[in-house]
């Protein structure tokens, strides 16, 4: 399925985005193992996040979906033993949250997905969990995907990861939670911490210490974890699209309802305001378990900035929308530190350069990042291709409203994987 795009200059509204996927994920495989009938309200219902609660059905759970609302039957934490081979579809995330999960649990499972998936790096995940007593394989070359694992008890580690990956953490967690011992995982700077909030709210025994996160494990036993009702917040990732294309096109009002607001997930507002953008957020139910609010946001004509460092943890998925900020911003944007854009649905940072330069903007690339030259017209015409990369898609249609003419984006289907309902939402920003 291909878009054609037509230029929308300045444009108003208030929209909602679909439910957050990072939690969707966690809730699927919490809830599956919790005592009792869990409510998701708010669930992402994308193809990665129904692959989620596929899989876990395929565990043992009791699962019923009305649209974004889902009961989950909990398993009382005894997975099905023989899961057999689950379909992760496009997801990296949920490959290597349910690889965790399932190498702490006496089940065996094999988690295969589609030709992307299989180019993603699984050695981060599979090294420590064989560290922690997992007999977990890759099919794939050089430790890819597809995947087997026989889980059973493990032992908790001590582990220093080498990236700053939430994926990664969580992945661990979860194997740390039926473990003996204790699990230590530091990573080089802050990942989104949502699994370690999820795991406090179910009132298991974690903490956090600066870039340390630590879980007692169960030591051999089911964890014992209530079910409850849980609302998801709007994700972030997605609220970014509107909100960077708005911030980036003068004249522009809109406004984004009951958006993730969680601290380790708004680097990208940051990065907006320094960039000049006019943005206003309002948390609401601070009380909640993840902070969530309205962000207000009025177009303007925003300067290049520098963006590296640390806080590229907290802002990896919405570097092609930022991209795109930067193509209509004054002067140069560097994106540096960056080199696990490269490791994602595509190597986003060949993904983002060349879906820039279809539109005539000027792109230089580094092994950890790429330098935009922005303030040029963005020219009509150009064809942008997704590479079957959701993200890139979204990025491109927003690129495209600032073109000179119609903009054509390429393999858009991809788009379902996490935003269900982004063309309709598109549409009625255009019908006003
Ligand atoms: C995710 C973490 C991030 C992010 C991904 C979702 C998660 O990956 O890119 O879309 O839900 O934990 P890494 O933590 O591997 O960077």
């Amino acid at each position: 399925m291909d878009w054609i795009i037509h230029p929308l200059p300045a444009f108003r509204g208030t929209l909602r985005v679909p439910g957050d996927k990072s939690l969707s994920h966690r809730l699927a495989l919490m809830c599956a193992l919790a005592r009792g009938r869990s409510r998701l309200l708010g669930f992402l219902d994308s193809e990665d996040c129904l692959h989620a609660l596929d899989a876990m059905a395929a565990m043992g759970a009791g699962v019923r979906r009305h649209g974004t609302t889902v009961e989950v039957e909990g398993t009382g934490g005894t997975l099905q033993t023989q899961a057999g081979d689950l379909d992760m579809g496009n997801s990296g995330t949920l490959t290597r949250l349910l690889a965790g999960l399932a190498a702490g649990f006496p089940v065996t499972v094999r988690l295969f997905g589609d030709a992307s998936l299989q180019s993603r790096p699984m050695r981060r995940i599979l090294e420590p969990l064989r560290r922690m007593g997992a007999d977990a394989v890759a099919e794939g070359p050089g430790e890819r995907a597809p995947l087997r694992l026989r889980g059973g008890t493990l032992d908790g580690i001590d582990f220093d990861s080498p990236v700053a990956s939430a994926q990664v953490k969580s992945a661990l967690l979860l194997a740390g939670l039926r473990a003996r011992g204790t699990t230590r995982i530091r990573e080089p700077a802050p990942s989104r911490d949502h699994t370690e909030r999820l795991f406090r709210a179910l009132g298991l025994p974690i903490t956090r210490e600066g870039l340390q996160a630590t879980l007692q494990g169960s030591g051999g036993r089911a964890p014992d974890l209530p079910a409850r009702e849980w609302r998801i917040p709007g994700d972030p990732s997605s609220a970014a699209f509107w909100v960077a294309a708005a911030a980036a096109n003068p004249g522009a009002d809109l406004t984004v309802r009951g958006v993730g607001l969680n601290p380790t997930r708004t680097a990208y507002l940051d990065v907006l305001r320094e960039m000049g953008a006019e943005i206003a957020f309002s948390p609401l139910r601070e009380a909640e378990w993840e902070p969530q609010g309205d962000v207000a946001v009025r177009g303007a004509v925003l300067r290049g900035v520098e963006i590296g460092g640390a806080r590229i943890a907290n802002l990896i998925d919405e570097l092609p929308i930022l991209a795109v900020a930067a193509a209509s911003a004054a002067g140069v944007t560097r994106i540096r530190d960056a080199a696990e854009l490269r490791v994602k649905e595509s190597d986003r940072i060949e993904t983002v350069a060349r879906m820039l330069r279809a539109v005539g903007v000027e792109v230089e690339t580094f092994p950890d990042g790429m330098a935009i030259q922005g303030g040029a017209a963005i020219r009509g015409g150009g064809v942008i291709e997704s590479a079957g990369d959701h993200r890139i898609a979204m990025a491109g249609a927003m690129l495209a409203l600032r073109a000179t003419g119609p903009v054509t984006v390429r393999d858009t289907a991809c788009v379902a994987t996490s935003y269900p309902g982004f063309e309709a939402a598109l549409r009625g920003l255009r019908e006003g």
